[in-house]
């Protein structure tokens, strides 16, 4: 069947295609019925349905005579090894750390957070929460201790794994006082912390709170699959919101199931036999659904780089792993292509490693600029297909599937609807707007299988925030257009939300941070291009009058500020000091013309202006580049 009819029985009949999709996954007590309707809108999909995820993942995998096929291949190019686990080692490592988790007292619900580097012990502690109904919250390593402690303050763990050490090039993360500082700041008690003990590094235990993860892992008893219903929580992944305050985005385990079996043959059109390598983090949405759930729920093999793109050691660095692992198919963000594109421009890394038998290169995160995408079709000679996703979907819902055998794409757009999910593109006044018009991207409801139900322990946020601007559809919180052959074109955002390579940031966060500082009286941060990473957030600061300190040495404190409590991956690293930012007669601060002058654009006056010489101020800034590096 050809994408087109497929898409169609998925939105005339949603029911039917995805209870038929529901076979795809074992079930402990196969649901009935699929889906019943909350009052918003939003479905309970396979309300009696009762399964569990790391058994899908992991153990019927063995019981259909798989066990012995490679299920995870761990990558570091930081260390030089690589590790490849098959099924059967999958589960004996699980079932050991989930046995571990459990003697810490956690059971069915309770949270657990993950604040790891990329280690197959990462992996194994998610599926471990799975195995035994726990829910974990993956927090990515680049965010700092604050961010963390927000984290543990709204998820309330009973228990935090962690390591001793990430490695970035260049230096040694080390995690555990990162985490001890995040545990001092949060409110919610953390009872236990388990210590991976990586041996470029050895953190120091706390007696009485710090457990080793090793001697606890090998004390433990195995602990078997613990089915549970399908709306019971298998995850809370954190993302940037527009208040500032960290959105925990819950993935149920029925529906999420469904939704990873279904899209790694359909969309990326991945066979059992086959590898998949998505070249995310385990702390990003991208690393939760292609490189744990969505690969072992649908039993290929899964590939997991620790590593960059470029200087680990060179920009050849993906095509060693696409050859040296024969991936067949390969997802990683446009920020990643360009690092390579920049330092091997003529493809002769790749010359040299060679494409092994790389059949497509899906790219999400952020938009794919044509000339990237131009650059890697020509220089890779397979698809190379931009897809569309959010945190809050789990999975892609734009995209070419070339699983159901669809080629088409179209530089500049995202792609089509992926089978499920039903677009429309509205104005304020939630008119549906003609092919070629710009406004907000909204989803019809209900969203498919897979889809966040909800916010943690936050519903009313969830409706306010993304029901109830547009009633009877999910708001994006993307705009864009539809072409005359209904290719989705994302173009921007409507809120104060940044993708710095390929990391969803919020600029009011950021905001929050350095308008803390004692000397700074107002703030404007903002989302400037970059040829590398898309987006990088530039500060404005005004200072308060009569304060002694230079320009300089603020504008530092400032960058070490949000660098200490966001993290690194916020990538913020030049502030410009300035007399005043410009403003509307209301008082609102013009943070897009502020903008458009970063970007080196031609600004005309807007008319509401209340000081038009705050503009030169911006404009003087600019060209002076009293920028400061961090
Ligand atoms: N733990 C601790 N620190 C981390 C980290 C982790 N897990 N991941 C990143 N960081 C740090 C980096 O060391 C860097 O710090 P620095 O300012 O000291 O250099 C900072 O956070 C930003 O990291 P990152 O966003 O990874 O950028 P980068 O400058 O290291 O290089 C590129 C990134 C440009 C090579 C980019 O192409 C890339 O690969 N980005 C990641 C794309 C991605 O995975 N997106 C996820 C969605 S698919
Ligand atoms: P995240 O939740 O971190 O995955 O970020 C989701 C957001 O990233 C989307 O709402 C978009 O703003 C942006 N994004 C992701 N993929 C794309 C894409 N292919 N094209 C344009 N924007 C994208």
């Amino acid at each position: 069947m050809s994408y087109s009819s497929i898409y169609a029985a998925s939105v005339a009949d949603p029911a039917a295609f995805w209870m038929e999709a529901a076979q795809l996954i074992n079930w402990e007590q196969a649901p009935t019925r699929a889906g019943d309707a909350q009052p918003d809108g939003i479905w309970t999909w396979f309300p009696d349905g009762r399964l569990n995820t790391c058994h899908n993942a992991v153990d019927r995998h063995i019981a259909a005579g798989r066990g012995e096929r490679t299920a995870l291949i761990h990558d570091s190019a930081m260390t030089g090894r690589v590790t490849r686990y098959t099924y059967a080692d999958i589960q004996r490592e699980v079932a050991q750390v989930a046995g571990m988790i459990r003697a810490q007292g956690v059971d069915l619900g309770d949270r657990v957070i993950i604040y790891m580097p990329m280690v197959p012990e990462a992996v194994f502690a998610m599926l471990a929460c799975a195995r035994i109904g726990a829910v974990h919250s993956v927090v990515f390593g680049g965010f700092a201790s604050h961010e963390l402690a927000k984290r543990i303050d709204d998820a309330e763990p009973k228990l935090v794994l962690t390591a001793s050490c990430g490695l970035e090039p260049g230096r040694t993360v080390a995690y555990k006082p990162l985490l001890d500082a995040a545990i001092a700041l949060a409110t919610h008690k953390v009872l236990y912390t388990v210590v991976l003990q990586r041996p470029e590094l050895t953190a120091s235990l706390e007696a009485g709170r710090d457990i080793e993860w090793s001697e606890a892992c090998a004390a433990a008893e195995p602990a078997d699959c613990v089915p549970v219903s399908s709306d019971h929580p298998l995850y809370i992944l954190y993302t940037s919101g527009t208040t500032g305050i960290a959105k925990g985005v819950v993935h149920d385990n029925g529906g999420h199931a469904v939704a990873m079996a279904w899209s790694v043959p359909n969309i990326y059109g991945v066979g059992t036999d086959e590898v998949f390598w998505a070249g995310s983090d385990i702390g990003w949405a991208v690393g939760h659904s292609y490189i744990v759930y969505g690969p072992l729920i649908h039993g290929c093999t899964s590939v997991m780089y620790e590593g960059k793109p470029v200087g680990t050691p060179d920009a050849g660095a993906f095509w060693r792993v696409i050859r040296d692992h024969e991936v067949d198919v390969f997802f990683t963000a446009p920020t990643a292509i360009r690092a390579v594109k920049r330092e091997d421009p003529e493809g002769l890394l790749l010359a040299e490693k060679g494409s092994g038998r790389l059949r497509a290169l899906y790219l999400a995160g952020e938009r794919a600029d044509p000339d990237t995408l131009a650059w890697a079709e020509t220089m890779l000679g397979v698809p190379v297909i931009d897809h569309w996703w959010q945190t809050e979907l789990g999975w892609p819902a734009l995209g070419t599937c070339i699983g159901l055998s669809d080629t088409r794409t179209r530089h500049g757009s995202a792609g089509r609807p992926i089978p499920g999910y039903s677009f429309a593109i509205l104005d304020s006044e939630d008119k549906e707007l003609a092919a070629g018009e710009i406004g907000d991207i909204v989803l019809s409801l209900p969203l498919p299988p897979g889809c966040f139900p909800t916010l943690w322990q936050r519903h009313a946020h969830f409706q306010d925030a993304y029901l109830s601007q547009h009633p009877g559809f999910y708001t994006t919180g993307d705009a864009g257009m539809v072409d005359d052959d209904g290719f989705v074109h994302v173009m921007s955002r409507i809120d104060d939300i940044i993708n710095v390579a390929g990391h969803r940031l919020s600029t009011g966060a950021i905001e929050q941070i350095v308008s803390a500082h004692p000397a700074v009286a107002e703030c404007a941060v903002i989302g400037a291009n970059d040829v590398i990473k898309g987006m990088i957030p530039i500060g404005f600061i005004v200072l308060k009058a009569g304060v002694q300190v230079s320009d300089d040495e603020v504008s530092r404190e400032v960058v070490a500020r949000v660098r200490d409590e966001l993290g690194p991956v916020a990538a913020f690293k030049s502030v410009h000091v300035v007399k005043a930012l410009p403003k509307t007669r209301s008082g609102k601060t013009l943070r897009a013309t502020i903008r458009a002058i970063a970007n080196g654009e031609a600004v005309a006056t807007p008319a509401t202006i209340e000081d038009p010489a705050a503009l030169e101020h911006i404009y003087q800034s600019v060209a002076e580049t009293s920028k400061v590096e961090g």
